[in-house]
Parts: structure tokens; sequence; C-alpha cells
């Protein structure tokens, strides 16, 4: 499948959640790859990323969402990478981190998803990313709140994909196990790989139609297993 992104067209960029993590990675890899990036964040001033434009972004606060579709009017690529781990557990966890999870994960997501697809669209086509986790797949209870939030995420890409597909945009999913955030500080460092590395593979695989990006063993391992079960 090729993408609806040219080659050697400018890709103008925004990155949820590009402060810090994963994000803050997705943001460097596009500026060194010559994009337009605009770093989105819920403190603006926070972001510290070189060539990149800060914009105050809170996914979960629709006039938030609506201002930064107005202010980035000329995005063609969306990195939905925004997330939060409370680790709440589905009967023992804070009712408020369940909702949480899912206000970020799923109607935070889709929210930005609403607001920029018209964007996109409208600048010619493009592709959006949604950063999941092996966790979309792999339902412990240790992770019952984040687990399902993801799930819904992957349930609402695949739904997105098929809406977005005749009007000119890409839609994907990364799906990766630990990296080396501040989300996963409590694992050891050699069970988690590097977000820079993971952000250079989802790009390359966004930017060449790939549906899904699967960005290590472990993930590859857990998505094989749910076609035998
Ligand atoms: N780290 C892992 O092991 C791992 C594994 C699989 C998937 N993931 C996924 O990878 C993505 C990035 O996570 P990370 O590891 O980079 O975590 P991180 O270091 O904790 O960063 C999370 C980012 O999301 C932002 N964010 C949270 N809620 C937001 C909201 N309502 N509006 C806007 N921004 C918001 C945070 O902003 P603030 O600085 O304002 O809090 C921060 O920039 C997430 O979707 C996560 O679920 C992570």
């Amino acid at each position: 499948m090729t993408t609806t992104i040219p080659n050697d067209g400018p890709i103008v960029a925004l990155v949820t959640g590009a402060n810090r993590g994963l994000g803050r990675r997705f943001a460097a890899e596009l500026v060194a790859r010559g994009a337009k990036v605009y770093a989105a964040a819920r403190r603006p001033e926070t972001v510290d990323v070189d060539g990149a434009m800060p914009i105050q972004l809170d996914i979960t606060d629709p006039e938030s969402v609506a201002r930064a579709a107005t202010t980035a009017s000329d995005v063609n690529v969306l990195i939905n990478n925004a997330g939060v781990s409370t680790r709440a557990g589905l009967l023992t966890g804070e009712p408020s981190d369940i909702r949480l999870e899912m206000e970020t994960h799923y109607f935070g997501t889709l929210a930005v998803t609403r607001a920029f697809a018209p964007v996109i669209e409208a600048n010619g086509g493009g592709a959006i990313l949604n950063v999941l986790s092996v966790l979309s797949w792999l339902h412990t209870a240790g992770s019952g709140a984040y687990s399902a939030a993801k799930a819904a995420g992957w349930a609402m890409t695949d739904a997105v994909r098929e809406e977005l597909a005749p009007r000119g945009i890409h839609v994907a999913a990364l799906h990766v196990a630990y990296m080396d955030t501040d989300m996963a500080s409590f694992v050891p460092a050699d069970q988690k790989t590097d977000p820079a590395v993971v952000a250079k593979q989802a790009l390359d695989g966004l930017l060449a139609g790939q549906p899904e990006i699967l960005a290590d063993e472990r993930t590859r391992a857990v998505k094989q297993r749910l076609s035998q079960s």
C-alpha cells in the first residue's frame, strides 16, 4: 500500500504530548526529516524541541482542541501520542482514574481526530498515527483501566481508518511495549526500548502506508497469539 502523503511533499505535523517522552522524540524526528512541526502540550512553555513550534493543547478540553485545529490549519500529519497511565485496576482503582484513562486515550484522541480530519482533508490528505500499546491486546488485572482504554483506541483506529480512507487520510496504529519514558519509570532498563528508535520506526511505517506498526518482539508475539486464541 502506498501512502497519501507524497514522498517529496512537505510534511506539516502536529504531535500531542510533545513536551516529553515519546512525543518529544516524534517532534524531534519530524524536525530532523524537514517537517514543519507543531509541538502540542498542555503547558507549551515546557516544550523543548529545537525547530518545533509549541502550541497549547489539552486533548480532554474541547475548547483547547478547537483552538489548536484553528491555529494549526496547515497540518497534514497528526500524531495522537498524548497518554496517561494511572495503573488503576477496574474493580479496586479510583473511578476517577478509570475515567481519566478513557477520557484521554479514547475520547481525547477521538476529539483531536475529529477536529483535525477536516483540516488534513482540506490540505490535500495526509495521515494520522494513534499511539497505542501491546496492552491493547494484553489485558491483565494490574492494568485494567489502561488496557481497556487502549483496546478502545484500537477499535477506534480501525473504524476511523475505514471512514477516512475515502477522504485521502491514512490512519495507522503504533503498538509498543515498555519504552524508556516517565510512564515506565518503574520498569527495569533492560526491559525498555529507546523511544527515539520507536519514533523513527513508527514514522517510517506511517509514511509507508502501513496500517499497524508493531515496534518490538513482545508486541509482535502478543499480536500473533491473538489469531491462535
Ligand atoms: N512508556 C511506555 O512504556 C509506553 C508503552 C506503550 C504505549 N505508550 C504510550 O505512548 C504514549 C506516550 O507516552 P510516554 O511513554 O511518552 O509517557 P509520558 O512520558 O508519561 O508522556 C505522556 C505525555 O502525554 C501528555 N498528556 C497526558 N495527558 C494529556 C492531555 N490531556 N492533553 C495533552 N497532553 C497530555 C503529557 O503531558 P504533561 O507533561 O502535561 O503531563 C506528556 O507529554 C502514550 O499514549 C502511552 O500510553 C507508552
